[in-house]
């Protein structure tokens, strides 16, 4: 019978071996980049090939592919994230490469906007097709090159991976599965030298808004002479903001201190501005809060105290 090579088994045999190996070679890092055609995923892309590192570049259109190819130390690949065709032939431009891969940052997104009550079921899954299960279908396919250099993989999740706000709730629950994805997959691949990180950006300048505004146009007319209405409105005019943002060039640092600083964060909220970051850090106390109020194991203020202060000391 056939032996089928399954993660499992790659595991167990493969991965010390292979990770020796990898070093041997001292070839020059690869990192792939997914959603690599604007906004985000452009400057992770364009910084990581400026040090010096080979980026295979993930875009959907072939100008943009054509593009990125030239670019120094840049190969652009054809793939969209949701398509298992195009994942699979990532995975084999990559191998014939020959520079194995060193990380993976799962970049690519999208936005949809709308009240919760209102989105259709295809919108609601086109979100988890490209901002969930993408990075996971993405990781799984590479994870055997991963573990063979004892890899990083890098998550771009959002401030909206922890907070959730009116309208744009489809897409923070992508954001919060995203979060559950980076942190699980750390714990499981500690023990083979692949460390996982997220980074939380605020609002930077990219093509999110342009590329959602068709979709915020349908919602709005769904929206037409509803309670919904006038928020939604207020919602186009927001998603029209995101040309006069920041450009996220301290995003693209942070994905480069992920990728390759010898003790990656789990975390790193990367914002503009101080409420963005007020915002959020209130946000994740309030939940604790929450979670800790009547029940018959709360605990009293001073423990609650001790755990933060325990937690502060282990992120110095
Ligand atoms: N900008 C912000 O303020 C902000 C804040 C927090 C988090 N983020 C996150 O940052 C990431 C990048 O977004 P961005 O703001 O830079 O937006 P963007 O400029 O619209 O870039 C999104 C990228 O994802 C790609 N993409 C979309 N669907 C895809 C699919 N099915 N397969 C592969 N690639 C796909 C797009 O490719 P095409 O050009 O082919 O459409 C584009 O390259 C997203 O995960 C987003 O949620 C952004």
């Amino acid at each position: 019978m056939r032996r089928t090579i399954t993660l499992l088994s790659l595991l167990t045999f493969a991965a010390p071996v292979a990770g020796v190996a990898q070093q041997a070679a001292g070839s020059q890092a690869a990192v792939l980049v997914t959603g690599a055609s604007s906004g985000i995923g452009r400057k992770i892309a364009e910084a990581l090939a400026a040090r010096g590192t080979f980026v295979y570049a993930g875009a959907r259109k072939a100008e943009d592919i054509a593009e990125l190819s030239k670019i120094k130390n840049m190969q652009g690949v054809r793939l969209d994230v949701t398509v298992p065709a195009d994942v699979a032939a990532a995975v084999e431009t990559v191998r014939k490469g020959g520079r194995g891969l060193y990380g993976v940052v799962n970049n690519a997104g999208i936005a949809i906007v709308g009240p919760l009550v209102e989105h259709d079921e295809k919108e609601m899954r086109s979100i988890f097709e490209v901002n969930t299960l993408g990075p996971w279908r993405i990781t799984k396919a590479f994870s055997p090159m991963l573990i063979a250099s004892k890899g990083r993989v890098v998550t771009i999740s959002s401030i909206s991976g922890i907070l959730s706000g009116p309208f744009l709730g489809a897409y923070s629950m992508s954001k919060h599965a995203i979060e559950a994805f980076s942190d699980a997959l750390g714990a499981e691949m500690a023990g083979l030298g692949v460390r996982s990180s997220l980074i939380e950006p605020g609002n930077y300048r990219s093509d999110i808004g342009r590329n959602t505004m068709a979709q915020v146009d349908v919602a709005l007319a769904r929206a037409k002479g509803t309670p919904f209405e006038p928020a939604m409105r207020n919602m186009q005019v927001a998603m029209g903001r995101y040309d006069s943002y920041p450009e996220p060039d301290s995003v693209a640092s942070a994905a480069v201190h992920a990728l390759f600083d010898p003790n990656p964060r789990a975390r790193y909220m990367v914002v503009p501005a101080a409420g963005q970051a007020a915002v959020t850090i209130r946000k994740a106390v309030e939940e604790l809060v929450q979670l800790n109020a009547g029940h018959q194991f709360t605990v009293e203020r001073d423990s609650l105290v001790k755990l933060l202060d325990a937690a502060l000391a282990r992120v110095k």
